[in-house]
């Protein structure tokens, strides 16, 4: 069982919720995100609810302090057993927006990598092993044309982690990799909008708990989607292209109405992109109104 565990991006959704349980089972926190009103007050109510020790930081992950933060948090803690990277944004983005599209990949590309390397290196000169779980998507099976950059570095995700546990087993360092593809959950991640297939934060965030706890190396969120997901990698190239993944008349993620008045169909891939909603926030370099 983890004892020390930091999680990046836990001001709210996912984040947020794995903070609550992983406090609940007893360990020691250090959250950080950019919001420091939301990491004072998540970390005042945990530590009192829970009786643990909650400390706070706030990072930016697109800022190249952001590791030598997480190093100060990971001292001041006591060590780290388990790093949670919880941190990223995701919007549609079909008018191809520079701005979204290069937030989108200075955020869970390059602040990604800055912050998963960060740790391997902070893992290994402890000395103690320790397991790093981040969220990635199942956005990460294809490239979804509703946002390009978001499922484009969700893929980077999911494959810079496989990279590391293949760098992992071949030097015998003790670090646990777990990547964690939720597909859509409940979150403000979604703007309010109604997406098919759209999981209970509370129902994610347990089975996210177990499948870290296990130190699982890849887990989807949930069956169905993983079986979706088994669906979309057998498609042909030719028919993926042609698919109108979050085109489709009667599915249009701008309408939540529409959405929700037609009950969702796991069995038609079309209808279950993972592929988050564009808003003006997203084209700022700063925190999300949410
Ligand atoms: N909700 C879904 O349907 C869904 C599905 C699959 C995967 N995911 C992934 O799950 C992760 C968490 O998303 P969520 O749904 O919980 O969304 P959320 O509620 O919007 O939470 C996103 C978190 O990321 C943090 N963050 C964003 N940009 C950051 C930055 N530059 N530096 C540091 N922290 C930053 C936010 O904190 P601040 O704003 O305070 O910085 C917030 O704590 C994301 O990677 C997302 O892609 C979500």
């Amino acid at each position: 069982m983890a004892k020390n565990v930091i999680i990046m991006g836990a001001t709210s959704g996912i984040g947020e919720a794995l903070a609550v349980r992983f406090a609940a089972l007893g360990c020691d926190l250090a959250i950080a995100g950019r919001r420091a009103d939301r990491l004072q007050a998540i970390a005042s109510k945990i530590s009192s609810e829970h009786n643990v020790r909650v400390i706070w930081s706030e990072i930016d992950v697109r800022r190249e302090d952001a590791p030598l933060k997480i190093s100060h948090l990971a001292s001041e803690i006591g060590g780290v057993d388990l790093y949670i990277h919880a941190a990223g944004i995701g919007h549609e983005n079909v008018e191809l927006d520079p701005k979204i599209e290069m937030n989108t990949v200075d955020t869970n590309a390059s602040g990604f990598v800055r912050c998963i390397d960060a740790v391997v290196t902070l893992l290994r000169s402890q000395g103690t092993g320790g397991q790093i779980a981040a969220i990635s998507s199942v956005a990460a099976t294809r490239g979804l044309g509703a946002s390009p950059a978001y499922s484009a570095t969700k893929a980077l995700q999911a494959h810079y982690l496989e990279a590391l546990r293949q760098m992992v087993n071949a030097k015998g360092w003790d670090i646990r990799i777990t990547d964690i593809r939720p597909g859509f959950v409940d979150t403000p991640l979604l703007e309010g909008k109604k997406y098919p297939m759209t999981l209970p934060l509370p129902y994610a965030a347990d089975h996210i708990v177990k499948a870290i706890l296990k130190k699982k190396t890849v887990a989807w969120i949930d069956w169905k989607y993983q079986l979706l997901c088994a669906a979309w990698v057998c498609l042909p190239k030719i028919a993926w292209e042609n698919l109108p993944v979050g085109f489709v008349p009667f599915y249009k993620p701008d309408s939540g109405k529409k959405a929700a008045a037609k009950a969702p169909d796991a069995s038609n891939p079309a209808e279950t992109p993972e592929a988050p909603k564009a808003s003006a926030a997203a084209a700022e370099d700063k925190p999300e109104g949410k």
